[in-house]
Parts: C-alpha cells; sequence; structure tokens
C-alpha cells in the first residue's frame, strides 16, 4: 500500500530576505553557502580578507590567529547588513575556535545584524565549539546552528543547507510572524 506522507511545510506569512555572510580558505564553506542561498533563497556574500590566508604560511597564521583569538580584517561587503531579516553567517574551524576573519566580521558588525543563523564545518571535530562560540560573540541568540563535518558537505550541502534553512525559517516565523 502506498501511503501519502504529510509533511508540512514552513511557509513564512511574510518572505524573510535572507543573506549568506561566509569566510572559506578552501572551499567548504562557499559550497555550503552557495547551497543555503539557493534552497532560502538569500544573498551571498564571501568574506574577502586585506591578507590572504592562502598556501602553508596562511596555513601557520590561521592556526595561531585562532588559537590566540585574533580577529583578521577583510573587506567591507557590498550589503547593507541592516537591510535583511536573517543574515547567515559561516567559517570554517581552526583549531576548534572561530576562524579570524569571520571573528573580524562578527566583532564590527554585531550591533547590525538583527537575526543571525550560524553554520561552520570541521574536518573531524570542533565545528560546534565555533557554532558556540560565535554566538557567544553575538547577541541575540541564533535561530539556528548548524555544525557539519567537510565530507558530508562535499558529498551532498544540498542536504544541511536545507536543514538549516528549514530550522531558521521555522524559528524566525514562530519569533515574528
Ligand atoms: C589552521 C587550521 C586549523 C584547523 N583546525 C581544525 C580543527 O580543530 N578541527 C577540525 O576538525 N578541522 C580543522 N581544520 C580543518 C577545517 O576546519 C576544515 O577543512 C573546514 O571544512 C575548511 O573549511 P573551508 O574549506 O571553507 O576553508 C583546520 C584547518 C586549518 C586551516
Amino acid at each position: 500500500m502506498v501511503r501519502a506522507l504529510h509533511v508540512e511545510a514552513v511557509i513564512p506569512q511574510r518572505q524573510a530576505k535572507a543573506l549568506v555572510v561566509f569566510f572559506s580558505r578552501t572551499g567548504t564553506n562557499r559550497l555550503l553557502a552557495e547551497s543555503i542561498a539557493r534552497v532560502c533563497p538569500a544573498d551571498i556574500e564571501e568574506l574577502r580578507e586585506a591578507r590572504s590566508h592562502a598556501g602553508a604560511l596562511g596555513w601557520l597564521r590561521s592556526g595561531y590567529e585562532a588559537t590566540y583569538r585574533l580577529a583578521s580584517p577583510t573587506s567591507p561587503l557590498r550589503s547593507r547588513l541592516e537591510a535583511y531579516d536573517i543574515v547567515f553567517v559561516g567559517s570554517p574551524t581552526w583549531n576548534r575556535a572561530v576562524s579570524s576573519p569571520v571573528r573580524g566580521f562578527l566583532r564590527a558588525s554585531a550591533g547590525k545584524l538583527k537575526c543571525v543563523a550560524l553554520f561552520a564545518t570541521c574536518a573531524e571535530h570542533g565545528a560546534e565549539d565555533v557554532v558556540a562560540e560565535m554566538a557567544g560573540i553575538l547577541q541575540p541568540r541564533p535561530l539556528a546552528t548548524l555544525a557539519a563535518r567537510e565530507a558530508e558537505v562535499r558529498l551532498n550541502s544540498d542536504v544541511q543547507a536545507r536543514e538549516l534553512v528549514r530550522r531558521t525559517l521555522g524559528a524566525w516565523q514562530i519569533t515574528f510572524e
């Protein structure tokens, strides 16, 4: 017997205007950010560094900055953060800490972000610590968070994106509709 599945859709009465802001050194967060922007749908902005974290020296600097909770400057965004209902923010895990470009962005933007959803990727462990740390830098609490392993994101980033977007829009709807 074939049974019809009842899927409860999250359909906000008003479409939230959303932006995805992320930093990615090796492409994983870019993949996830692009999926989130497609699924939501949302505008998207990659944080561009003043000084690159690429290569072996960049890797060393990334670890040093994350360990000592340093912020790294990024170029100004094209978007005006205040114009968005929801801003998704994504970071790689560096030594179980927030990447320095995202730390810089969060410190500079905290007052301008109304509602956020946070995501982080890691190779194995630490993305949970990163979303918790990001939430600590920001006020108020995030609508939703996602801590993802790189292998899962590379396999199918749309699966994680859909889950984060569903929980984020659901929480936004409850809070603001
Ligand atoms: C300096 C540095 C430190 C890292 N530390 C961790 C870590 O503590 N735990 C972990 O699982 N992955 C760690 N990683 C791996 C990245 O978090 C992981 O590859 C992530 O998905 C990269 O995202 P991106 O491709 O968007 O830059 C580290 C990577 C770098 C460059």
